[in-house]
This record gives structure tokens, sequence and C-alpha cells, in this order.
């Protein structure tokens, strides 16, 4: 925390994305119906499953998780770049940018080990289908849960320490929307290239890694399911090629920005929009929506929802 307080940088500056009045329109109408849509897609999915007995299987559990770790991946970038769009001053505060980068990095890794344990849990589902309940224990979902926190949170940890003591002398300007790391250490006055071999390692083998473990499971799932091809294989099928989907969407972006060693572009300017807008939205869409029994859960709490605000305006009409 000394580091910080030395440092002659109190603020940081972000660039946005485009100085053109139309697309920031476009960002900003677009940006915001993302927003709210899988704020509310998620709290709907969260509280959906736990107010539904059908649904307390560790399926729905990881889902659950998923959304509600997916509250918080769009609440870290989408809220304050929203804000920022139309602001020809775009500042964070230095310590606004180290919680964002910790934050981001905290919530990727949870997200991360809990997309790997759903992996997990289709594979044992689809391929020991008799030890399913055996194997995924509730002991299991809680160490899914737990660990998915603990790497999360070291992950994260790791990435404070390498900047914490980072000298800032001056350049305070990033081109980008968000306190993006790898643009945030090249601001700093030092020689950057052991530090950014250390983001390489942490943030980039970190998502490379995950990322083929999770092509790798979903291939072997895929081909078991093929090899046994009964009438519920089109339908294992249709549920794998959208975890598939949510996986190469999430990770796509992730390990372009923090392994592609070229200096930077402007598609990796543009890309994060997605991991910070787009997939926290499209997770309900393509776990839920194409499950039936998820859309039936759904249906009923909303119903409830509705009956309880008839029933609040029955009884101010009688007061009245
Ligand atoms: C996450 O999973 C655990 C373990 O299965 C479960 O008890 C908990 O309710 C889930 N959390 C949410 C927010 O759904």
């Amino acid at each position: 925390m000394e580091g910080m307080n030395q440092s002659m940088v109190s603020e940081f500056v972000f660039l946005g994305l485009t100085n053109s009045w139309d697309i920031q329109l476009f960002l900003f109408v677009f940006s915001s119906m993302f927003y709210v849509a899988s704020m509310t897609g998620n709290s709907l999915i969260v509280f959906t499953v736990a107010s539904d007995p059908h649904l307390h299987s560790p399926m729905y559990f990881l889902l659950a998780n998923l959304s509600f770790i997916d509250l918080g991946v769009s609440s870290v970038i989408a809220p304050k770049m929203i804000y920022d769009l139309f602001r020809k001053h775009k500042v964070i505060s230095f310590r606004g940018c180290v919680t964002q980068i910790f934050f981001i990095h905290f919530i990727g890794g949870v997200e991360m080990v809990l997309l790997i344990a759903m992996a997990f849990d289709r594979y044992v589902a689809i391929c020991k289908p008799l030890h399913y309940l055996i194997i995924m224990s509730p002991r299991m979902c809680i160490l899914f849960i737990v660990a998915s926190w603990v790497v999360g949170f070291m992950h994260s940890l790791v990435q404070l320490a390498f900047v914490v003591n980072l000298p800032f002398c001056g350049p305070n300007v990033l081109d980008s929307f968000y306190c993006d790391f790898p643009r945030f250490i090249k601001l700093a006055c030092i020689d950057t290239y052991r530090l950014k071999l250390l983001v390489l390692v942490n943030s980039g083998f970190m998502s490379v890694g995950s990322f083929f473990i999770l092509i790798i499971s979903y291939v072997v799932i895929i081909f078991i399911v093929h090899k046994h091809s009964s009438s519920g294989s089109s339908k294992a099928l249709s549920t794998l090629s959208a975890h598939v989907m949510v996986v190469v969407l999430f990770f796509g972006p992730v390990m372009f920005i923090y392994t592609w060693p070229s200096s930077f572009t402007h598609l990796d300017k543009f890309l994060p929009i997605f991991d910070a807008i787009v997939t926290p939205f499209l997770n309900p869409v393509i776990y839920t929506f194409r499950n039936q029994e998820m859309k039936m859960a759904m249906m009923r709490v909303l119903r409830q929802i509705m009956g309880y605000r008839q029933i609040i305006k029955h009884l101010h009409s009688d007061q009245s």
C-alpha cells in the first residue's frame, strides 16, 4: 500500500472506445439493454433455483452459482463504462483502477473454475449416469464452489502483488474503457518486460489452460455420446453445443487479450465488450431458455410474482 501513496499518479484517464457520437449512442443503448437484461435474467435464475425444489440438483446449483457470479461480471465494468460514455473527461482514481483490476481477475478466475465444474458435471451425467448422484454429491458441489472462489482470489491476489509497488511517474492515459491490466502496467515507469511475462503466465496460461481442459472434455463427451447414439443423444448434443458456445465466447477474448504478443490493436480494445457485457447476458439465455425444466420453473416464479402484485393491488383498492 505504501507504493500507492508514493506514486505521482492519482487518477487514470480513459480514452474510451470512440469519439463518434453515433457509435457512442449505439454503445449506450446496446450496453444498457444488455446490462439490464443480464442483471434481470441472472437474478431470476438464482431466485428460481433457490426457490424451486425440482431444481435442487448439482447442475442447477452450479448454474445458479454461475449466474450469481455473472451478476458480478456485469457490474464490474459496464456501469462505469455506460456512465462514462458521454463524458468528455473519463477518469478513474488510482484506487478505483486497482479495485477494478482486482475484481475483474477475481470474478474471471471464479468463472473459469465454475465452467470447468459444469463440464465435469455434464461428463459424469452423460458418461457415468448410474453414479451421478454419488460422484456429484452435495459435498463435491460445495468443494467445487469453494475451489472456484479460492482460485479466483489467489489469482487476483497474485495480480495485485505485481501492481501495488509499481512506480507511476506521470503517464496516466489508458486507451481503453476500463482498467485493462496489460495497458495499466505499460504506464509504469520501469521496464515492464518481466512483469508482462508474469502476466502472461498468470492470466494467459490460466485462460488457455482452462480453455483446453474444457474443449477436450467436451470433445470426449461428444465422442462418447456419438458412439452410443440413442434417443437421448440429440438432446445431449444440443446441451453440449450450448456449453461449448459459452466457453468459446468467454475464453476467446480473454485469451486474445492476454496472450497476443504484438502490441495493442484496435481489435483488442473492442473485444472486452464481449466479456464485460455480452457473455453475462448469454449465459442465462444459452443455458436456460433451451432447457424445458428451467423454463417451466421460471414461469412458475414469474406467475407467483405477478400473483403477489395482483393481491397487493386488491388490498390497496379495498383500503381506498
Ligand atoms: C451454489 O452452489 C451451492 C452448492 O451446491 C449451493 O448450496 C448454493 O445455493 C449455490 N449458490 C447460489 C447462489 O445458487
